[in-house]
């Protein structure tokens, strides 16, 4: 199966526990490449946007409150079935139902601090990498 990109973002949780190289280490053990990666503090705007999904849930103003706390690293993964790849080493959205060996499971806090956000298809994939990230600053 050839190559695909995901998107992934570890979170503010992570990042502000020194958690990014640990999380990155997983994602590369787990087959994936990071041919994308920068560090940024998402601004209010931003953070709707990508959550815009998710506007009607009752956590969205606190999960854009908890994405604009801190710095994130927005990342392109590279690999064979990325997607899919990416999600089973995230481990389930709550941490408390994410299995052992996963990044949630080892890492994340609670359902919303949960250290990783992964693209759950390939058309969202393509759609949240262009969000954050031009064709040149991807270098697979
Ligand atoms: P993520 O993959 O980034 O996509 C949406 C995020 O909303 C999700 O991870 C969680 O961190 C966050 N979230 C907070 N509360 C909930 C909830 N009750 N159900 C699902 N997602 C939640």
């Amino acid at each position: 199966m050839a190559a695909t990109r995901t998107f992934s973002i570890i979170k503010p949780d992570a990042t502000r526990r020194n958690l990014t190289g640990a999380v990155t280490k997983m994602l590369e053990e787990a087959g994936l490449r990071v041919v994308a990666s920068k560090r940024i503090r998402m601004s209010r705007q931003q953070a709707e946007g990508f959550y815009a999904v998710h506007k009607e849930r009752p956590f969205f103003e606190d999960l854009v409150a908890f994405m604009i706390s801190g710095p994130v690293v927005v990342q392109v993964l590279e690999g064979e079935d990325a997607v899919a790849r990416n999600r089973k080493v995230m481990g389930a959205t709550n941490p408390a139902n994410a299995d052992e060996g996963t990044i949630r499971k080892a890492y994340a806090e609670s359902i919303e601090a949960n250290s990783v956000h992964g693209s759950d298809s390939e058309e969202n994939a393509a759609t949240e990498i262009a969000f954050f990230f031009k064709p040149d600053e991807i270098v697979g």
